[in-house]
């Protein structure tokens, strides 16, 4: 199909079939098949939160965001990266389960290494206490990343280094959202790092049904958290 033709009802019908429960290979291939669309997609969905994320990330460094690293985790097209190269950051590693969305980050050069990676079912491809940020936006959610993964995520970053982590709060992600907001809390008891902020988004993107979208509004929300590594962690193996 052309995508310049395609309207908010055939998104909203994509992104409903993705939601429903599938296999990991049937969720990839969905994903492969979505990488050419995507984009113009999560346009006329508003999808708004790979700025947000990001803007919120850079607010984190008083200067040289061009000397950080940032893992971006499921990078899909590089959505994220692209919005924080416009806020100053240079350096990007990314990983992603799905082939076809790799193909397209890659042909944007953004990235200076890009891997395939399946969250949940294999760790992150990267030392431990290495990364000045991870960022993992759009994949928290039920069917996609397991909240159980979190910790790979903070073993990853150096220490005092800056995870930001996003998800929805729609109806249907809340059950997940409660499993998410346990695990960070978890973490925190245990030292491993401190949350810093926790902002919530009121137009997060389109809604892709009535019974998903907040009352008289067409869009649902979602939010942002960003922590902080405890600098007494290290993880090193
Ligand atoms: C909605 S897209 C978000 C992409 C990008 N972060 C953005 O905000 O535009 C979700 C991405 O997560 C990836 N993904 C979903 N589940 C995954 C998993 N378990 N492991 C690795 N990648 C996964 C998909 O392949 C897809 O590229």
């Amino acid at each position: 199909m052309d995508a310049s033709k395609r309207d908010i009802q055939q998104v909203q019908k994509t992104i409903a079939s993705a939601h429903k429960d599938c296999s990991l290979t049937q969720k990839m291939q969905f994903y492969n098949h979505w990488a050419h669309d995507y984009e113009e997609d999560v346009s006329i969905l508003d999808y708004n939160a790979p700025r947000l994320a990001a803007v919120a990330l850079a607010s984190m460094y008083p200067s040289n965001h061009e000397e950080k690293l940032v893992l971006d985790i499921a990078c899909g097209t590089g959505l994220v990266a692209q919005e924080l190269q416009r806020c100053g950051f240079k350096l990007f590693h990314g990983v992603d389960g799905s082939e076809g969305m790799i193909q397209v980050a890659g042909g944007k050069k953004l990235y200076k290494e890009l891997k395939k990676c399946m969250l949940g079912h294999e760790p992150l491809p990267s030392p431990s206490d290495y990364y000045d940020a991870v960022i993992i936006v759009g994949a928290l959610s039920d069917g996609q990343v397991p909240s159980f993964v979190i910790p790979e995520l903070i073993r990853v970053a150096k220490p005092g280094g800056f995870v930001c982590l996003t998800t929805r709060c729609n109806p249907s992600n809340l059950h997940y959202k409660a499993q998410l907001d346990q695990e960070l809390s978890v973490l925190q008891n245990k030292g491993l790092w401190e949350c810093i902020t926790v902002q919530n988004v009121e137009k997060w993107e389109r809604a892709i049904s009535e019974h998903e979208a907040q009352k008289e509004s067409d869009y649902i929300s979602g939010v942002i958290y960003l922590y902080k590594k405890s600098e007494a962690f290290p993880c090193t193996d």
